[in-house]
């Protein structure tokens, strides 16, 4: 018998077993529970379509994103700009990144969540006790000119793929943050002023096939720490969000991209806006790959709730914070579901 040779990456680790390692089984008790999510459309995220965000009938757009903001912090978008075919080229450069030989991918190899730019597994394999069923690259990509040379130069195209995804990422999510802006009865740039001079990470998810999905999660769950978080993903389901105490599948729709309000806008929206539970589960059959961008204040942003959300029935929900110290609390917590903007009630 050949003893198992440790393997840094879950996909080489999968080849190698064929079963789901001790090192990935979650207790008892918190596993995904499968039979008991909503899977009908019905129970779906609200679908907003965005062709008449420019146009005479934007105050109906604003509204229903202001509306989704509020009630399920979840939205889906279609007409919203980023071209099929940037979409297609950075879903097919990811697939092919994880696709290469395991030499070739470890060169971004890194387990410190500080790295602007790192291969890694799970989520921080620093700090949890059981992994999660999911390998990622995490990239800086704002600005793209400081980050891009550091990225992974094979497949040839990588660069300029995701360079090209990124700015349209980037072009959407400030739209969103000037119509949630409004929405608020803010001024229109009063959330992208608050991002200060602005961050965005992008991370390229891969879950590989699992043997037994019952027994572990692609990530278990989370809210998103950033401010808002724009989700491409390919044509497998697996993404679920909390509903009044239920699990409810967002599965994808053809050219959809999937919206959420993150930690930080609930932060700067005192509460009215929702940064929402959601985890990911796999299956048996097929790989799965999922690229979030997150969008985030700089390190040094100053982050509050906005004085003009604050009154007698509605009092001051967080107290001032930089988005750093936000940050850190959030990486030395792991994801859980308890939240981390708890800990910046006021005092
Ligand atoms: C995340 C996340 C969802 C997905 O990376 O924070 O929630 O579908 N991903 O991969
Ligand atoms: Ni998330």
């Amino acid at each position: 018998m050949n003893p198992t040779i440790a393997k840094p990456l879950l996909t080489d680790l999968v080849a190698q077993t064929g079963q789901v390692p001790s090192s990935h089984v979650r207790p008892i008790g918190d596993r995904p529970d499968l039979a008991n999510v909503d899977i009908e459309s019905g129970a779906g995220i609200p679908l907003i379509d965005l062709k008449k965000l420019n146009g005479p009938e934007r105050r109906k757009v604003v509204e229903a994103i202001g509306r989704a903001c509020e009630s399920d912090g979840f939205f889906m978008v279609t007409n919203h700009d980023v071209p099929a075919e940037i979409v297609e080229g950075m879903l097919r450069v990811a697939r092919e990144f994880f696709h290469l030989p395991e030499s070739e991918r470890l060169k971004c190899y890194s387990d410190d969540p500080k790295k602007a730019i790192r291969l890694s597994t799970s989520f921080n394999v620093r700090t949890e006790k059981v992994g999660n069923w999911r390998d990622f690259l995490r990239l800086h990509c704002y600005p793209l000119e400081s980050f891009v040379d550091q990225w992974p130069s094979n497949p040839p195209s990588f660069r300029q793929v995701v360079g090209t995804y990124s700015k349209e990422a980037r072009a959407l999510a400030l739209r969103l943050l000037e119509a949630i802006s409004e929405s608020l009865g803010l001024e229109m740039s009063y959330m992208v002023k608050a991002m200060g001079r602005h961050a965005q990470h992008m991370a390229v998810n891969y879950y590989p096939p699992c043997p037994q999905p019952e027994l572990t999660y692609g990530l278990p769950g989370h809210k998103d720490p950033n401010a808002i978080t724009l989700l491409l993903q390919d044509g497998v389901s697996g993404l679920q969000v909390q509903r009044n105490g239920r699990w409810v599948a967002v599965n994808p729709v053809p050219n959809a991209l999937v919206i959420n309000i993150g930690d930080q806008l609930q932060a700067l929206s005192n509460d009215r806006y929702k940064s929402v539970l959601h985890r990911v589960i796999v299956n048996s059959e097929s790989e799965r790959i999922s690229v979030p961008t997150f969008y985030c204040p700089s390190q040094d942003a100053v982050i509050a709730p906005a004085d003009a959300l604050v009154d007698d029935g509605h009092p001051l929900a967080y107290r001032s914070f930089t988005y750093q110290e936000y940050y850190d609390e959030f990486w030395n917590m792991g994801l859980q579901s308890a939240s981390c903007l708890d800990r910046f009630r006021p005092e």
